[in-house]
């Protein structure tokens, strides 16, 4: 059925539970406890959206704990956890997720700081969740069985596209300030709008934000990241003032300064552009949306201006690999290879753009490819989408140049094999022949084979790098 012709009145049992094998079994357990119990929150709310989703949570007018334990004792092989703090029990089968809670007063969030709970009513479990599209709650057994409980119009804000807070937003949001941000989440993966009074709400308590872990916060971020609207959610991050408490480097990149008449453009909404434009070519690379967020992270820092140049960025893309590390370690992203992926990005993101111009040395052309490596074509999708121009003579200009470059490139590739390239002489070869220990000099020459190789001074062959190794060495007076 279309969600235009939802409707809360009719009874979605069976659809339900024909929808999910596991929520099958689990209802049949259901089916004859003594206690009400719901089904609520995010699986609802996909359910009506026909969204494919992996958490199931049921509520429990009583004892949630007792109630997963008898249900996990029916399913076989199961793994079944206990958070007595939290009153909850969590049973995990293939790679769904059954979340059991007793109906609670106080706010639904898992991580919230103060784990005490005191039983409530469903009505007092849904006041106290995040918003009216996950309070929507499906009984499972007795006479109300497979009926809606949507006490704050969830399903009419669903049809409408709206996400709004089931209470006044501030007292949702000092529940758990995370609340704020996963509004700007919703909305950039559903597509939806924030109302007015809950979009206040964010907007007044956007300082909050700083008292979340930074985990959950960097958790949220790279779900807009990798959302369908993720340039509508920084939009809306910037808008509520969450985004200079989040990403202050990435709020810096807003604004237009003006000098004798001449500006530059907004970096911020040009970010947000070339990850528009990156959306059409690659679905669901998380490092490669980080690539682009952070490709011109360093302009505000490098911005000069020059009366004959006027605005420039001298070195932003240099320094703006420097700040990938700090970043990330900051966000509590990973330290790792696709840190290096990122930083590799920001770094050669203006090569391909240099190389468009008349002089395209093979030399030039070996290096971006021993540079950029397996990570060529990331690179070129993001230089390509890098080219926003208004100006639509100027922006066909670009990207024929472009395509030009990407010939070349797949030229030079083929014949010169450079890509996963590795110099023909080893630092070991260059230290037993030279009879030299570890060291500086060790790496000079080790370069100067390479450079020597890219820039087509001698062939690619061992022989001939070994030559140049001696000849090297010898002006150097090390032989
Ligand atoms: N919830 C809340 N406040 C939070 C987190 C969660 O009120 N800070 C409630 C909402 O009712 C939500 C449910 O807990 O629907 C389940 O939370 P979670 O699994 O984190 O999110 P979902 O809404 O299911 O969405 P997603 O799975 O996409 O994160």
């Amino acid at each position: 059925m279309s969600l235009e012709h939802f409707n809360t009145s009719g009874n979605h049992y069976d659809e339900l539970i024909e929808n999910e094998p596991i929520l099958k079994s689990v209802c049949k357990v259901i089916d004859s406890w003594n206690k009400p119990v719901y089904l609520i929150g995010g699986y609802v709310r996909d359910f009506i959206l026909q969204r494919p989703t992996k958490d199931i949570d049921i509520v429990v007018l009583g004892d949630g704990i007792k109630l997963a334990k008898a249900v996990s004792d029916s399913l076989h092989q199961s793994s079944f956890s206990v958070f007595k703090n939290y009153g909850t029990a969590m049973i995990k089968l293939n790679d769904i997720e059954v979340q059991f809670v007793g109906a609670r007063k106080e706010s639904y969030s898992r991580n919230s700081r103060n784990p005490i709970v005191s039983p409530g009513s469903l009505k007092e479990d849904q006041n106290r969740r995040d918003f009216t599209i996950n309070a929507l709650a499906i009984s499972l057994n007795g006479n109300s069985k497979g009926s809606f409980v949507d006490p704050f119009n969830g399903v009419k804000d669903l049809k409408n596209g709206i996400i709004k807070t089931p209470l006044n937003p501030t007292e949702t949001f000092s529940d758990d300030p995370l609340r704020m941000l996963r509004a700007i989440r919703f909305t950039s993966q559903l597509g939806f709008i924030i109302s007015d009074e809950t979009f206040e709400g964010i907007t007044k308590n956007a300082e909050r934000i700083n008292i979340v872990a930074q985990e959950r916060i960097t958790d949220e971020l790279n779900k807009i990241i990798m959302s369908d609207y993720p340039s509508l959610g920084f939009k809306l991050l910037e808008k509520t003032n969450l985004l200079t408490h989040i990403f202050p480097e990435f709020q810096a990149l807003k604004g237009v300064d003006t000098i004798n008449g001449k500006k530059h453009k907004d970096n911020f909404y040009h970010t947000l552009e070339v990850l528009e434009n990156i959306l059409e070519k690659s679905t669901s690379n998380l490092w490669l949306r980080w690539a682009v967020l952070l490709h011109d992270i360093a302009k505000p820092a490098t911005k000069r201006f020059d009366h004959t140049q006027g605005w420039t960025f001298h070195g932003h893309d240099d320094k703006g690999a420097k700040m990938v590390p700090k970043i990330f370690k900051r966000m509590k992203l990973p330290l790792d290879d696709n840190m290096r992926y990122v930083q590799k990005l920001v770094l050669l993101h203006l090569r391909p753009i240099s190389l468009t111009n008349d002089q395209i040395t093979d030399s030039a052309l070996r290096r971006l490819l021993f540079e950029a490596g397996d990570d060529l074509e990331d690179l070129m999708c993001l230089c390509q989408s890098d080219i926003t121009s208004k100006n639509i003579e100027k922006k066909q200009r670009y990207l024929k140049r472009f395509e030009v470059v990407q010939k070349k490139l797949k030229e030079v590739e083929e014949r010169d094999k450079i890509k996963n390239w590795q110099p023909p002489i080893s630092g070991k070869e260059i230290m037993d022949t030279l009879n030299l220990s570890p060291g500086k000099e060790v790496g000079q020459i080790k370069e100067g084979i390479k450079n020597a190789i890219l820039d087509g001074v001698i062939k690619n062959d061992t022989k001939e790098a070994r030559d140049f190794m001696l000849k090297l060495a010898k002006s150097k007076g090390i032989l």
